[in-house]
């Protein structure tokens, strides 16, 4: 039987082609023995992606109200087409590179709207030393809540010289998360979500069901999905541990209160 070819988009955050490209280099030809594989880098360093200016409009009014004209619509439409992407930055000054970062602010408003429920995320990143956890958990949280299933974090030293057992460790890292990356693309139903996963469903229905005046874009979002009614207990139609959808909603009333206490209040004098 002919595999299908699988597409994966690899949202590059080196500014050169350096030891975070040879990781994913790594992991193409070990994917590549899984099945066809189509490959494809976005440079951020090539891109048009201008610095966000910080107005908001896409959070309240829509993506499309963004003052900057620049790729971002092409970018997240390349997103839309892969069935697995991944994250990959060096890390620098203990974060993500600038350009991971600009990449990650423009693309904000699918913290509040997420949309990629049906693709897969690996997440790589190369430090000299330190670093890699902490930058591994900030992507998987992003990645996270626009939607993404997490199938394999790497993190990878690189501070020369590096010794032979550290290069056979960072091959050995990566070909784990290869496998999981492999095994979530091969997978034609979406994992079920853990107990993080739907607070922030529960904590942002919360929210935005009541935010129609505020953040009107997030709430006819919302709507059109159906997300606001209660009977729905997740983004995504998959099976909810029990013991979850009980913590959710609890963190449900918890917040939907908090919320309708700031809008009784309204703004203050520093606002
Ligand atoms: C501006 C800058 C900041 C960096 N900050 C860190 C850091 O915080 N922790 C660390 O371990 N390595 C740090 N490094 C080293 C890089 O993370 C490491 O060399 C990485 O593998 C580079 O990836 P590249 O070869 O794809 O450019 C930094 C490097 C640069 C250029």
């Amino acid at each position: 039987m002919k595999m299908e070819t699988k597409k994966i988009l690899v949202i590059m955050g080196s500014p050169r082609k350096g030891s975070t490209f040879r990781a994913c280099e790594e992991l193409r030809g070990i994917l590549e023995q899984e099945f066809p594989v189509e490959f494809e880098y976005l440079w951020l360093k090539d891109v048009n992606l201008q610095p966000c200016k910080g107005c908001l409009a896409c959070f309240s009014q829509g993506e499309d109200r963004c003052p900057n004209r620049d790729d971002a619509p092409l970018i997240e439409q390349k997103m839309h087409v892969a069935d697995g992407v991944v994250f990959a930055t060096p890390v620098y000054g203990m974060n993500v590179s600038g350009q991971m970062k600009t990449f990650i602010d423009r693309f904000s408003y699918i913290f509040h709207r997420p949309r990629f429920f049906d693709k897969k995320a690996l997440l790589l990143t190369t430090a000299g030393v330190l670093g890699n956890e902490d930058v591994l958990k900030y992507l998987d949280t992003v990645a996270r809540i626009w939607g993404f299933e997490i199938a394999g974090t790497t993190g990878i030293l690189t501070a020369t010289p590096l010794p032979q057992y550290r290069i056979d460790e960072n091959r050995k890292v990566i070909a784990s998360a290869a496998g999981e990356f492999a095994a979530a693309l091969r997978r034609p139903v979406r994992r079920s979500p853990g107990l993080y996963d739907v607070m922030i469903f529960r904590g942002q229905r919360a929210a935005f069901a009541q935010l129609e005046d505020v953040s009107p874009a997030d709430f006819r979002y919302w709507k059109a999905k159906g997300w606001l009614d209660g009977r729905v207990k997740y983004f995504v139609d998959v099976p909810v541990n029990p013991l979850y959808h009980a913590i959710g909603m609890v963190v449900e009333w918890f917040s939907k209160r908090e919320v309708q206490k700031d809008l009784e209040l309204g703004p203050g004098e520093m606002s």
